[in-house]
């Protein structure tokens, strides 16, 4: 084979490997094998001079084509292999910007002081002030100064938790009525949202620890009008307007005339179902006109000021409102029933 056949071999050879690399580490060896220092073309050309002048030129010219074509296939190769480099590894390390967030749980309110505050705000919008009163209350507040008699079996310790000294933790919300009155003379317009305590054993309708709104009206010319027109109102706005109320008579100590507020039954609308007990009607708060024998002890003129009052159970209304058939239900913090509210 001469010189001129060899060259064609090796450019043959050439163009092959080159198209067949697959890294640029390839390809800097098919270099190296045909261009470098001990290169097939290198070693070609240096045999050369063993050609016969007359075909040295051609075969000459023939080499350096071959060489230059070999370089500017490697540097093709070499940028094809780069620019697949790069695409891989964009396509590899991308961000799908179309998927959506990681979204975070937001936290909600305890369906029970959601509707205390919804039961505030109803009150403040009437003109009344919302107040606290302490938690651990002197049985003098809970029961002596709101006309409880000794014999009243709510005092009794299966009823209440005493803590000695004469503290008991209140059994209700009324004994804050005490310390609004005493500390100010008429008028007073306020609602307590306040826990209170009873040792009861819990069940579907009863906790040991729940929440109450107290409130309290009280100024020169109070009347039942007065009670009945306010708690219509909040029925309404609390239930509905369809709703239906009545009173029924009942007995507190620190009221006369004493009721409790009924509506009309938010299940069947006062036909009787099962939640009304075939009543038509469920229960809702107590309420009267304050007794004359409260007024005295926190030093009212009971024959200048009149008042009334009414004390709710928010997880009662809360239960009704939202259709919960256990109120225990309110406190185990089961996510897949909180998060329905
Ligand atoms: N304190 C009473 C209770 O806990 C409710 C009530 C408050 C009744 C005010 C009349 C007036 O049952």
């Amino acid at each position: 084979m001469d010189l001129h056949d060899e060259a064609k071999a090796a450019q043959d050879a050439a163009r092959g490997e080159i198209q067949s690399c697959s890294s640029l580490e390839d390809v800097d060896a098919v270099r190296i094998k045909y261009l470098g220092r001990k290169g097939e073309i290198t070693f070609l050309l240096r045999k050369l001079g063993k050609v016969p002048p007359e075909q040295r030129k051609e075969v000459g010219g023939l080499l350096n084509e071959i060489k230059v074509e070999i370089g500017s296939l490697i540097e093709s190769r070499k940028q094809d292999l780069k620019q697949q480099k790069y695409a891989s590894g964009a396509s590899a390390e991308a961000l799908d910007v179309t998927l959506p967030g990681r979204t975070f749980k937001r936290g909600r309110f305890n369906p029970t002081l959601k509707m205390m505050d919804d039961l505030v705000q109803i009150f403040v919008g009437m003109g009344f002030s919302s107040v606290e009163g302490p938690e651990i209350e002197t049985e003098y507040n809970n029961f002596d100064a709101l006309n409880f008699p000794p014999w009243h079996p709510s005092r009794d310790d299966h009823d209440s938790f005493y803590v000695g000294d004469g503290y008991v933790l209140r059994t209700h919300t009324s004994p804050a009525q005490i310390r609004v009155m005493k500390s100010q003379p008429p008028p007073v317009r306020v609602v307590v949202p306040g826990r209170c305590h009873r040792r009861d054993t819990p069940d579907a309708s009863h906790l040991m620890s729940f929440y109450q709104i107290e409130g309290l009206y009280v100024d020169f010319d109070v009347s039942m009008a007065d009670l009945k027109g306010t708690l219509a109102a909040i029925a309404h706005e609390i239930f509905g307007e369809q709703t239906r109320i009545r009173f029924r008579p009942h007995y507190f100590p620190f009221t006369e005339p004493s009721t409790e507020l009924d509506i009309s039954c938010l299940v069947c609308e006062g036909k009787g179902c099962r939640l009304c007990k075939h009543s038509g009607w469920l229960e809702v708060l107590g309420c009267g006109m304050v007794h004359p024998n409260v007024f005295e002890h926190v030093g009212y003129d009971p024959r200048k000021v009149t008042g009334f009052a009414f004390g709710m159970g928010v997880e009662r209304i809360a239960t009704l409102k939202l259709g919960i058939g256990d109120i225990r239900l309110l406190y185990e913090n089961d996510i897949r029933l909180l998060s329905q509210f």
